[in-house]
């Protein structure tokens, strides 16, 4: 991209943690619903994607994950869709293994992390206790003369979570994140699912140029028509721009979470690329087979 046509993106944040630390509930109280209330035994089964406007005015792309398996999954993938991690530990709880690996992921993928103690509304919540087992993994926050932004905060009242909003933005600035909107669009699969309905069903987050209706999308080994496209609300979007995570329908089948997903200027050129990764998983797999074979027979 020629510097010239590149312009200032939002965010794309993802919130990691230990189970039941409160990722979707401080999620849930960003963009004002209530997932938690839907899911089965309260545990994140998906990845969702959603962005919101702050106070201030300023668009942040947020990503919810079970756990850490998904973004791990993705990263293995070559997936890099996070600019900012919010690692969400809390304050009546301590660092958990989850919560390790989540630091670890963000450390490992170069991402930086904003370190949400949450539930300071519970009697026996101790942020100090979160401060100190952060300073003794050498993970000094900024309160304390480290670099690490942290911010106490409630996901059940939402005391502190505009506060921590305003602290991605922040970190958001000093990344400078850069987006060519006006070509055709590039982004990453999140979810994808078969709707009875509405047939398939994608989830992608648009990271460069805008996606429109009409245009030929190719993800993995399905490509098609974009015959309409919602945000997570499920309104009808007519153009998605950079860090817009929208839900898209029009895929010839269900691409996999982290799969890129790539506009081409004719259908035929999507059906060929389709058609030959199709047929390297053919022969891939027939590979495969052939090895099991051999190794039965001991050779
Ligand atoms: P998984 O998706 O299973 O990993 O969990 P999660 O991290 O998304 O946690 P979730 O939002 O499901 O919250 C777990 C429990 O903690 C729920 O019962 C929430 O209501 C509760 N909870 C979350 N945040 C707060 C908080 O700030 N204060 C209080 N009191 N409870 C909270
Ligand atoms: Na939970
Ligand atoms: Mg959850």
């Amino acid at each position: 991209d020629d510097p010239e046509d590149l312009i200032e993106r939002a965010p794309i944040v993802t919130i990691m943690g230990h189970v039941d630390h409160g990722k979707t509930s401080l999620l849930d109280y960003i963009r004002t619903s209530k997932v938690t209330a839907d899911e089965a035994g309260g545990i994140t089964q998906h990845i969702g994607a959603y962005d919101v406007m702050t106070k201030t005015g300023h668009k942040i792309a947020f990503l919810d994950t079970p756990g850490h398996e998904a973004f791990t999954a993705m990263r293995a993938r070559g997936a890099k869709i996070t600019d900012v991690a919010i690692i969400v530990i809390a304050a009546d709880d301590s660092i958990m293994p989850q919560t390790k690996e989540a630091i670890n992921h963000a450390q490992v993928a170069g991402v930086p992390m904003i370190f949400a103690i949450n539930k300071i509304d519970k009697p026996n919540a101790n942020p100090n206790k979160i401060k100190e087992e952060l300073a003794n993994m050498n993970l000094l926050i900024e309160e304390w003369g480290g670099k690490y932004q942290s911010q106490e905060l409630s996901a059940k009242t939402g005391e502190g979570v505009d506060d921590l909003l305003e602290k991605v933005l922040l970190e958001a600035e000093v990344l400078e994140l850069k987006a060519n909107p006006d070509k055709n669009a590039v982004g990453t699969v999140i979810e994808a699912s078969l709707d009875k309905g509405r047939g398939y069903v994608t989830t992608i987050m648009v990271q460069s140029g805008t996606l429109k209706i009409g245009d030929i999308t190719l993800a993995g080994k399905h490509y098609g028509r974009v015959k309409a496209m919602f945000d997570h609300k499920g309104k009808k979007l007519k153009t998605a721009g950079p860090s817009t995570p929208v839900q898209l329908l029009g895929l010839s089948g269900a691409p996999q979470a982290g799969d890129i997903i790539k506009v081409y200027d004719t259908e035929r050129e999507a059906r060929e690329i389709a058609n030959s990764r199709e047929q390297i998983q053919r022969e891939q797999s027939l590979r495969t087979k052939k090895h099991i074979t051999l190794d039965e027979i001991g050779r």
